[in-house]
């Protein structure tokens, strides 16, 4: 019975899908080359994996509006990372543990097991006493069709976890069992929870891997875990934790006792729109990792998604990037070579000198493009170099990115960038005067992304800018000093989505 309420419900969506997906995809503000779902909500990435030598993208899905609703699994294939080809909905409301209007089917991991795909994510109940949260259980052969586990749920709440703060689990296998950590709250604080099972069905409590003792917030969503060289690597959205949208912790794990020591901690975004990021290792063992390009708005009180509502949709991925551990455990992310292929219209020069003047750099058509040079401090003198992007001057509009080489910090001011978005993401930025700052900027039509020091320092950011917003240029502030850029280079990026 349960696998035709869950047909029922995926024909529904998929029938909203193909009347309404034409219209929304002809609207403002849609992505180029950035993931998107073919109308509606999306939120989160869940059960990345390359499986059958394809990459799947299962994410938060709400066909209905663009706004967030009870979840669906969208779900899309690609093989090469860059054009993908949307398939049915992977998984739908329709179990008394996954049904509620205002729950479903949230957030979750991918696992291969015996030739199979699993699925393992979290069902969100009410049942007239607050939101109930369960980890459950679904497989397919093809990978496209998913059947419920008829045992579901497979992990309950434990006592003394509220049961609307356990949720998200990721799943790895390690010699013949399977680990899974999900996101909890005890004492209004968050902790990270492991489990262990020989089936992905029976599931064994081990311990709290890792909490919070308020310092990292009340709640965890969307925990990742994994191994990296010889240590371990734990990453989560923490709530309650001001601007910090994904941070992660690097140490030592041990699998008898199921704890986790970190020594190391950072941000993998310090602008405001990447959330609830999940990684996995491709063919090619290379850890990639796909974030969510926005992210809650309890945060700043003036946060919302932008203006894509109105048209139908909301929410996009940002750039699949490639995560990379330095030797002083850090962690840098760049993004995944692919990404290249969509390059055109290469456009070079070996030196800039930049003064107070605008100086304008070419690349594409100023919307869907990439830039990428070096500020060379040996040959600067300025306190502070500005890149200005989607620059439309009759209209007064332009996104500020500061490198305040005076002050130590990097900063993104998108409050003139669309007469929609506000604010100003900030981090530091190391200067060394011996050495290069290296640069890579990515922009489409409604986000900007900038890799500095090969991804040591990221900020995603949205922009909901139209095509006359397609002026770059580069300027000191208000200074006699000069700036120097070496190898620059600008390409335009051709569309995924024709
Ligand atoms: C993170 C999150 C998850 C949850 C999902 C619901 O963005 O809140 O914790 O599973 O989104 O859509």
């Amino acid at each position: 019975m349960s696998f035709e309420l869950m047909q029922a419900s995926i024909k529904k969506a998929e029938k909203y899908i193909s009347e309404n997906a034409p219209q929304v995809q002809k609207g403002k503000y849609r992505q180029r080359y950035h993931f998107m779902g073919q109308c509606g909500w999306i939120n989160d990435p869940n059960g990345l994996i390359y499986f059958k030598g394809q990459y799947h993208f299962f994410y938060q899905f709400n066909p209905y509006s663009g706004f967030w609703s009870q979840m669906y699994w969208g779900h899309a294939v690609s093989s090469d990372l860059v054009h993908w080809t949307y398939l049915p909905i992977a998984l739908g409301p329709s179990e008394e543990y996954d049904n509620h209007p205002e729950g479903g089917c949230f957030s979750g991991s991918a696992v291969i097991k015996d030739d199979k795909l699993y699925l393992i994510y979290t069902g969100t109940a009410n049942h007239g006493n607050g939101f109930v949260q369960t980890q459950n259980v679904a497989f397919s052969e093809d990978g496209i069709h998913f059947t419920k586990y008829e045992n579901n749920p497979v992990i309950l709440p434990p006592a003394d976890v509220p049961t609307d703060y356990f949720r998200d689990p990721k799943v790895w296998e390690h010699d013949g069992s399977y680990y899974l950590v999900c996101g909890a709250q005890r004492g209004g604080c968050a902790q990270a929870l492991l489990y262990k099972s020989k089936d992905l069905y029976h599931w064994q409590y081990v311990n709290v891997l890792l909490e919070s003792r308020g310092e990292w917030g009340y709640m965890w969503e969307c925990p990742d875990f994994f191994p990296m060289k010889d240590k371990w690597v734990f990453m989560c959205s923490p709530m309650g934790c001001k601007e910090r949208t994904t941070v992660y912790f690097v140490g030592d794990f041990d699998y008898h006792t199921g704890k986790f020591f970190y020594t190391v901690t950072g941000e993998l975004d310090w602008g405001f729109d990447f959330y609830a990021p999940q990684t996995f290792v491709d063919g090619n063992g290379r850890r990639l990792m796909v974030g969510w390009a926005n992210e809650w708005d309890w945060m700043p009180f003036w946060k919302d998604w932008g203006p894509t509502y109105q048209e139908g949709w909301c929410g996009s991925f940002g750039i699949p990037r490639e995560v990379k551990m330095n030797d002083d455990l850090t962690l840098s992310t760049t993004p995944a070579q692919e990404i290249m292929s969509l390059r055109t219209n290469p456009a070079h020069v070996d030196r800039v000198r930049v003064d107070h003047a605008e100086t304008r750099l070419l690349a594409g058509d100023g919307i869907a493009f990439n830039v990428n040079f070096k500020i060379d401090m040996q040959n600067t003198t300025a306190r502070q170099l500005q890149l200005l992007l989607r620059v439309d001057n009759a209209r007064g509009l332009e996104v500020v990115c500061s490198f305040d080489f005076a002050h130590s910090e990097f900063r993104i001011d998108r409050s003139k960038g669309d007469n929609w978005s506000k604010g100003i993401s900030r981090s530091p930025l190391k200067i060394d005067k011996n050495t290069m700052i290296d640069v890579e900027i990515f922009s489409d039509q409604s986000s900007v992304e900038i890799f500095i020091n090969k991804g040591r320092i990221v900020h995603s950011m949205n922009i909901f800018a139209d095509d006359h917003q397609s002026g770059i240029f580069v300027k000191t502030a208000n200074d006699d000093g000069i700036v120097t850029l070496r190898d620059v280079n600008g390409y335009g990026l051709k569309s995924c989505f024709e």
